[in-house]
């Protein structure tokens, strides 16, 4: 596998290596405790012991003089695993002890000598670490104590060298860890970034590649793929969207245009008239169009919720009525309100007028047939648990459950309601006033006719 640079600018690659520093800092830390504690307190022992030990010598001259010096000297020496001794006088040669002379090697500041020291064993040289301190009795004497440190050092030797190791195979499995959780979550954004750099390309079907780990980078690329998601979803409705627009204005602009052409043709001054008016009809029916479009596009990107205030829809219901009522009546139908009161919502006022006014105007066109050709409709309103519920009933056909939902799409109209006058923006219209006030519309049967709901939370201050 090629050596991957990336990795080292990963923040995971990074964030390793800082712990991994701190981390063997401390792990560095620890082991030099371990030495001074281990190897470290046996040679300072030792060197204790050297120093008590010379320090008792130098007593005994003080107060025996040369005699008890030697005596005590030649006593250690002789004894087994003892120590290594050495008297001698000014000129350099031994007096006592069972060193030869002073070692040639430098004597440390503070009288510190580390030599090498050739011992028989059988018939073999052993050449042995040995360590002593030189100490000067009174100008006339050296003295020269110290002790046997091999075993010592290696010792120390083999603690060193554990504890170099422990310390280079902790930066070596911090590394390696370091190194392999970068280059899966490197693989992981590069495949992140493969993804987005298709669907730039045009390939708005693709999604991020989820691993099923739940983890944060799983969250990321779901969260990534709803938003997805949510953009084809809207795309598509755009795409649909404009070629209804399209399609559904092309009828009355033709319709219009030959009606003008035809006008034109002619000389009478009346029908030049009627013409006109019927050009001026169409054309309000066409602006009314479009601002039924607008309001719904606005509602459905929730623009207004700034304008939503506290209401009751008990109000909304009663003007609605009172508006619809005279309607009802001349149709020779009825119109009844039931209207609880405190139906409290957070509404934009307007829209909700809309809304419901569009309910109602459905409910006086659709509500009738041949055989009860006068609409009885029915307004209620009412509070469902967390929710304010206002209905719209009628008697009329009523819309098949299998078309309910697509109903309710822009420009969509049943054939049944090919004689009626509309666009089929009405109930989108609802739906998307619904939708920005976090409230739903809800077609049923009312057996026989539609039952409208508009189900909207209810607003507790
Ligand atoms: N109360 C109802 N009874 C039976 N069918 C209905 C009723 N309300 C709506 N519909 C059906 O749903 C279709 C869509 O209604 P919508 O209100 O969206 O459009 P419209 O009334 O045709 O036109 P617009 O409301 O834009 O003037 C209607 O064309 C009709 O077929
Ligand atoms: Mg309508």
């Amino acid at each position: 596998m090629p050596f991957n640079y990336k990795i080292l600018k990963t923040s995971t690659f990074r964030l390793a290596a800082i712990y991994l520093a701190v981390f063997a800092f401390s792990v560095g830390a620890i082991l030099a405790y371990v030495f001074w504690n281990t190897a470290g307190l046996l040679e300072r022992q030792t060197d204790a012991t050297i120093r008590a030990e010379i320090q008792a010598l130098a007593d005994q001259y003080r107060l025996r003089g040369l005699p008890g010096i030697v005596e005590t000297i030649q006593r250690r020496s002789g004894e087994r695993g003892g120590g290594i001794y050495l008297l001698a006088n000014a000129a350099g040669r031994r007096v006592a002890g069972n060193l030869e002379a002073v070692p040639p090697e430098a004597i440390d500041e503070a009288g510190w000598i580390d030599f090498p020291l050739d011992i028989k064993v059988g018939n073999e040289k052993q050449r042995r670490s040995a360590r002593a301190f030189h100490a000067d009795l009174a100008g006339e004497y050296e003295l020269v104590v110290g002790r046997d440190v091999q075993e010592l050092r290696q010792f120390r030797d083999i603690i060193a060298r554990t504890l170099y190791w422990a310390l280079g195979f902790a930066v070596v499995l911090g590394l390696g860890g370091g190194w392999l959780t970068s280059r899966n979550f490197l693989r992981r954004v590069d495949a992140i970034t493969d993804a987005s750099r298709k669907i730039m390309g045009g390939n708005l079907a693709s999604r991020m590649p989820v691993s099923g780990t739940s983890d944060e980078m799983d969250k990321l690329a779901r969260s990534l793929n709803e938003m997805l998601d949510q953009i084809e979803r809207l795309m598509t409705g755009m795409k649909e969207v404009s070629s209804n627009v399209a399609h559904d204005l092309k009828t009355p602009l033709t319709r219009l245009r030959a009606r003008v052409e035809s006008a034109l043709r002619s000389d009478d001054k009346e029908e030049f008239r009627a013409a006109l008016d019927k050009t001026i009809e169409e054309s309000d029916r066409l602006l009314q169009t479009f601002n039924a479009l607008l309001s719904i596009a606005r509602a459905e990107a929730g623009q207004s919720r700034d304008t939503m205030q506290a209401i009751d829809a008990h109000d909304i219901v009663e003007d609605v009525a009172e508006l619809y009522a005279p309607i009802a009546e001349e149709a020779g139908g009825t119109l009844t309100v039931t209207a609880a009161t405190d139906l409290n919502v957070l509404a934009d006022r307007q829209l909700l007028s809309q809304a419901l006014s569009n309910l109602v105007d459905n409910a006086l066109k659709y509500g009738v047939t041949a055989q009860q050709p006068a609409p009885r409709i029915a307004i209620e309103g009412r509070r469902e648990g967390p929710s304010v519920v206002i209905m719209v009933s009628d008697q009329g056909l009523g819309i098949a459950s299998e078309d309910r939902t697509r109903v309710v799409n822009r420009f969509v109209r049943l054939d049944e309601s090919r004689s009626k006058e509309g666009n089929g923006l009405g109930l989108s219209l609802v739906a998307g006033v619904m939708k920005l006030h976090g409230g739903a519309l809800i077609l049923e049967d009312n057996a026989p006719g539609l039952r409208a709901k508009l189900v909207l939370p209810l607003h507790t201050v």
